[in-house]
């Protein structure tokens, strides 16, 4: 029987020169988190990370009950033991960063954290291209402030992350959805509105509009989508200081001449958020063209029994923003590729490739008993520069002959340190 990776996963290979899908290679994915990392610590943002399962009432309490995420997409299976307990692969980062900054009382150490992340999210979605159900999120979580500087902080951070990897197309959208004082208003001139339409709705809408009108908004099918295109937008319901504070980001974004659109169709289907949400897209991208997504969320700290402070983040999938990439990345080639002349000869060879990678090299040797000749070749496709060869005459001497392979005839035999000399001075030229 052959086995296969379970449906909506993917394995990332090392790089191949000849391959499908140009995303799915570990080279790739290698010079992008090393890029992002980058950018986080430009941006003074501190990793943390957290379990890639949680009790499934966390979700429950977070993401929202009537979530699509939590309503059909979690992965959830029981614990072991007396209690038995119900969890679940985390569908999103946030509710467990947010449990892990209260659980390990970060918020009394320092009053405000920008913290990131990276990791593997699961989500029992109807697989599609871009739409896997383990994918890896990027993101951040600024907690502890109500600035709206922090907003359109996060938005820098992303577009840069984006100009780093390489990302041309893509496009930000943003929008206001209110706070506890304003949301009241707009949930009932909703509810008026939709109520006369409710039968022309689908199934889901119709059950989930009693227990959460909003949902409405995020529901995909295109029949509904039309209807809710008529509805009143968040956006004109907000109170001054909502509205203040999306002057804020707008202005704070303008000064960075990060270029966005103010959508009021942008809503998100999870139910912590308030006031400020966006999200970036892709037009390189097929349906699923949604790189980023995130906004703030001024009352989930506090509903998870933490204090009253505000917080915002965002979450973007890696898969995505692989696919969106215009240019690949090849593995490093290493500092130097071994080659014994003869069978015997393989041993002290390999004990010289091991000397020469604890100065710090990079290296390596034939380990299928190949012929001399396929041996070069190897050294040749590995993109070495040098090629290390012990022949009898070398090993009588007690040396090694170092080959430049972009060179030529350039080669000499030199005791092991000169030839770590030349390798670190040749590799840094
Ligand atoms: P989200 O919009 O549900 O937000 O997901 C963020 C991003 O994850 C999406 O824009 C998309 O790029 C990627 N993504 C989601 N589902 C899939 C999938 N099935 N396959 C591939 N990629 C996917 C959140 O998760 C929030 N936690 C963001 C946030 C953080 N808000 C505040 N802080």
């Amino acid at each position: 029987m052959k086995f296969r990776t379970p449906e909506g996963t993917r394995d990332i290979p090392p790089a191949q020169a000849e391959v499908a899908e140009r995303w799915r290679n570990t080279a790739l994915w290698q010079s992008l988190e090393a890029k992002v990392r980058d950018c986080f610590a430009r941006f003074g943002y501190e990793e943390i990370r957290t379990p890639i399962f949680e009790l499934t009432e966390l979700f429950h309490k977070s993401s929202g009950e009537t979530s699509d995420i939590v309503e059909k997409e979690m992965f959830s299976f029981k614990g072991r033991g007396e209690k038995a307990e119900s969890f679940s692969l985390r569908p999103e980062l946030t509710p467990g960063t947010i449990r892990a900054v209260l659980e390990d009382s970060l918020l009394e150490k320092k009053s405000f954290w920008k913290l990131w992340y990276m990791g593997p999210a699961f989500r029992g979605e109807a697989p599609q291209a871009g739409r896997f159900r383990q994918f890896t999120q990027l993101g951040v979580e600024a907690v502890g402030s109500a600035d709206p500087l922090i907003d359109a902080e996060t938005m820098i951070l992303f577009a840069e992350i984006l100009k780093s990897a390489g990302v041309a197309a893509w496009e930000l959208r943003i929008n206001s959805i209110g706070c506890g004082a304003c949301r009241g208003g707009y949930r009932e001139a909703l509810r008026a509105a939709v109520t006369p339409e409710l039968p022309k709705y689908c199934d889901n809408c119709r059950r989930r509009v009693e227990r959460n009108v909003f949902r409405i908004l995020d529901c995909k099918v295109p029949d509904c989508v039309a209807l809710s295109s008529r509805l009143p937008s968040a956006i004109d319901h907000t109170c001054a200081a909502c509205r203040g504070h999306m002057e804020a980001v707008e202005g704070a974004l303008k000064g960075a001449g990060t270029p966005y659109k103010v959508d009021p169709r942008i809503v998100r289907g999870l139910d912590y958020y308030t006031r400020t949400v966006f999200e970036f897209s892709s037009s390189s991208l097929g349906a699923q063209n949604a790189l980023c997504g995130g906004g703030r969320y001024d009352t989930l700290v506090r509903d998870m029994g933490g204090p009253d402070v505000g917080s915002v983040g965002f979450a973007a999938g890696v898969e995505r923003i692989l696919l969106a990439m215009e240019q690949g990345a090849a593995a490093k080639p290493p500092d130097f590729f071994a080659v014994a002349i003869r069978p015997e000869l393989r041993a002290p060879l390999f004990e010289a490739v091991n000397r020469l990678r604890r100065t710090g090299l990079s290296g390596d040797m034939d380990f299928e008993g190949r012929s001399v000749k396929s041996q070069f070749r190897q050294a040749n496709r590995s993109g070495a520069r040098y090629a290390l060869v012990l022949g009898p005459e070398e090993a009588a001497q007690g040396k090694v002959k170092i080959k430049n392979m972009l060179k030529e005839g350039e080669e000499r035999a030199v005791s092991l340190d000169e030839a770590a000399a030349v390798l670190r001075e040749g590799v840094r030229s």
